[in-house]
């Protein structure tokens, strides 16, 4: 490609990723890499983007109608994740502009997570390390840090994705009974029972969530939806923080209805330094780290480059968030 055609390309990468998928990048584009150890703040991402032709983004980069219509050259956005609730999809849809992302490469690591989230919350294993930690192991006892069988409970799963079923097969090898919302997927797994909300809710003693966060998922799990589930039943979040209604959650976690809460996510994120629920000794949290693995994060990079380089070929790429949208551009070579 004549160098001239590079120096036209311009990519605004949001962050450090994967080196071998950004030389792949540069070897092929203009590229510029935010090197701050924080996103960058929205003036920068605004004034990145006013010449950028495309950006790889994080779902922590709120790409909004207004950094939207700022962005006259602007052909992809290829967010670094399988959720796009950062992005402002009609507004990028009414421009031309492509949303990429990452689905399928990161769907075993996050169920992974979800399930250590499970088991550390369920088994107490993050309090019993705070613990250990804290010089408090002074002798084996048969009636301290008992917790909640894994083996032979209630799973219900909200969101039946691939993520879901994922988690619906780690839950089958540790013999749990899995229920899933009904009409959440096509998809079947064998064994799994599809049940309406109220009765997965009232049956599961672990409930799990792995819904995108959308209008219609937004609180789905309120005060309402605490009051119907299994008194002592525990919440697994590795979707996003906002399908919860958190205040709702904190309530049932303190009255005791909900026995527990394992969460790779809060809303907002990162939770505040005084946020009540650090205090609470049957919460585990981690900080939103489903994806993170090395591999994975490799992979998903790797996909976010060719979801770039689909788009300045001239060609909608295979995972977009948007397949519908009439590309900008679309003659342009550069
Ligand atoms: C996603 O992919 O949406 C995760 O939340 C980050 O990996």
């Amino acid at each position: 490609m004549p160098p001239t055609d590079r120096v036209r390309r311009k990519v605004f990468v949001t962050r450090a990723i994967d080196s071998t998928a950004l030389e792949r990048l540069r070897a092929a584009t203009a590229v510029t890499v935010w090197r701050g150890e924080m996103p960058p703040p929205a003036p920068a991402l605004r004034s990145a983007l006013a010449s950028a032709d495309a950006v790889l983004s994080m779902i922590t980069d709120k790409l909004d109608a207004g950094v939207i219509a700022g962005a006259p050259r602007l052909r992809v956005i290829s967010n670094l994740g399988v959720g796009v609730d950062n992005i402002d999809l009609e507004a990028a849809t009414r421009a031309g502009i492509a949303v990429g992302h990452t689905p399928g490469v990161l769907t075993d690591a996050t169920a992974d997570l979800a399930f250590g989230l499970l088991m550390a919350t369920g088994r107490r294993i993050a309090e019993a390390d705070r613990q250990v930690r804290a010089g408090m192991w002074r002798t084996w006892a048969p009636m301290t840090m008992l917790g909640h069988d894994v083996h032979s409970s209630t799973i219900g799963l909200i969101g039946f994705g691939a993520i879901g079923r994922a988690m619906a097969q780690r839950a089958m090898g540790f013999g749990m009974r899995v229920l899933y919302l009904k009409h959440s997927s096509s998809q079947r797994v064998a064994g799994a029972v599809a049940v309406g909300l109220p009765r997965l809710l009232a049956e599961s003693d672990y409930v799990s969530i792995h819904v995108p966060l959308t209008v219609k998922t937004r609180h789905m799990i309120g005060a309402r939806e605490f009051a119907l589930m299994k008194p002592g039943a525990i919440l697994v979040n590795t979707a996003r923080g906002a399908v919860v209604d958190q205040a709702a959650m904190l309530a049932a976690l303190k009255s005791g209805r909900l026995g527990g809460a394992g969460l790779d996510v809060t809303d907002p994120e990162p939770i505040a330094r005084h946020d009540p629920l650090l205090r609470l000794d049957n919460v585990v949290i981690t900080p939103h780290i489903g994806s993170a693995s090395i591999a994975t994060r490799a992979r998903m990079a790797a996909i976010a480059v060719e979801n770039i380089l689909e788009v300045f070929a001239g060609r909608v790429p295979r995972l977009c968030a948007n397949p519908q949208v009439r590309l900008r551009h679309p003659n342009e070579i550069a």
